[in-house]
């Protein structure tokens, strides 16, 4: 049975903001996303705006604020990435799946996240999907990958 979030938060005795990013964390990991339920416990928990919690997790590109999908796309964004053309993929993968980045199809089947180097920088542009990566990406290549997992449902 999944935890309540307030039995997460009260984990952390006091509300030092020093445990701002470990309970945000331990939330996704049990709910696989950060929810505005659970953004609103934190921001009373710390007593802190909901606008600065979000301000604070969308920085870090580890939390996501929808379900994933059951095909969860991670899209390089570093460096080498980047100089690869990852906006260009990214661009791309938004036009075939009609969601942005940080977002999940309304079906549940997609969700795209961009994220900083996935430490594979000379196959660069990477993605992967559910952890399986594919490097040296390009425009004619993401339209397969993502062909491939459409196929898979039908
Ligand atoms: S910058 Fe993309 S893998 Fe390192």
């Amino acid at each position: 049975m999944l935890k309540n979030i307030d039995t997460i938060i009260n984990k952390f005795t006091n509300s030092n903001r020093d445990n701002l990013i470990p309970i945000l964390q331990e939330i996704q990991n049990t709910y696989g996303y950060l929810s505005e339920d659970s953004i609103v416990s934190v921001s009373k928990h710390f007593d802190l705006p909901t606008s600065k919690i979000y301000g604070i997790a969308t920085f870090y590109d580890q939390f996501i604020f929808q379900p994933k999908g059951k095909y969860h796309i991670l899209l390089c964004n570093g460096t080498s990435c980047h100089v690869s053309g990852s906006k260009k993929i990214l661009k791309e993968i938004e036009k075939i799946l009609k969601i942005k980045d940080g977002e999940t199809t309304s079906d549940g089947i997609f969700s795209i996240q961009s994220v900083n180097c996935m430490g594979a920088c000379s196959l660069s542009p990477v993605i992967s999907v559910n952890g399986k990566f594919y490097s040296k990406v390009n425009l004619i290549e993401i339209k397969k990958i993502i062909k491939f997992y459409q196929t898979k449902e039908k």
